[in-house]
């Protein structure tokens, strides 16, 4: 009986390493994609995750890095102001489904959970319902857990340095 319970359970254990393997090691290839500040173009799974030093980004040069007009088409989201490299994830490239976010600051939008463009690059919170807060809060979660974190946009800075 026992022998029965501990098998069961070995293999719930089991199946949730290997799913956890199967996603930590997606996100790893995305993480050592490489970045624009340095020489190495490798994103072998064995290579260990690059450092990379965070800086600032105005939103002007964020808008660039749509995946098409950016350094080896690099694709960067802002939430809350911290830019993080998409680059790779299948969502954000040119014609994928949240394509609209590339190169922009998108909390308002993911707040609301609307794909308007006039959404975008709006660094104000303050008119953020407790809701759509809660919603924003648990995609900032996703993004922080999902991609690597290359640096901070210069005007949400500004913006609400009175929150920080
Ligand atoms: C009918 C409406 C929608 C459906 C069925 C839907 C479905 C999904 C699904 C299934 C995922 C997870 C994909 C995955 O991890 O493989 C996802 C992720 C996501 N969705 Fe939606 N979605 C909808 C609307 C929206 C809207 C309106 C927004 C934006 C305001 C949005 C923004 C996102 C974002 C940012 C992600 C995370 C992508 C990532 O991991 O980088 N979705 N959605």
């Amino acid at each position: 009986m026992d022998l029965w319970l501990l098998l069961i359970i070995g293999a719930f254990v089991g199946a949730a390493f290997f799913i956890y393997r199967m996603y930590t090691s997606q996100k790893t290839a995305t993480k050592a994609s490489g970045d624009d500040y340095s020489s190495s173009s490798s994103d072998s799974d064995s290579e260990p995750e690059e450092e990379i030093e965070e800086r600032e980004f105005t939103l002007e040069e964020l808008h660039k890095y749509n995946g098409i007009d950016s350094p080896e088409k690099k694709i960067y989201v802002s939430v809350c102001g911290k830019v993080f490299d998409v680059t790779g994830s299948g969502f954000y490239g040119p014609n994928e489904t949240y394509d609209m976010f590339a190169g922009h600051e998108s909390s308002v939008a993911l707040a609301k959970n609307e794909l308007k463009p006039s959404l975008l690059d709006q660094m104000d919170l303050s008119s953020l319902n407790a809701f759509e807060k809660d919603q924003l809060n648990s995609m900032f979660s996703h993004f922080e857990f999902k991609y690597r974190v290359v640096g901070w946009l210069k005007e949400f800075e500004e913006a609400n340095k009175k929150d920080k």
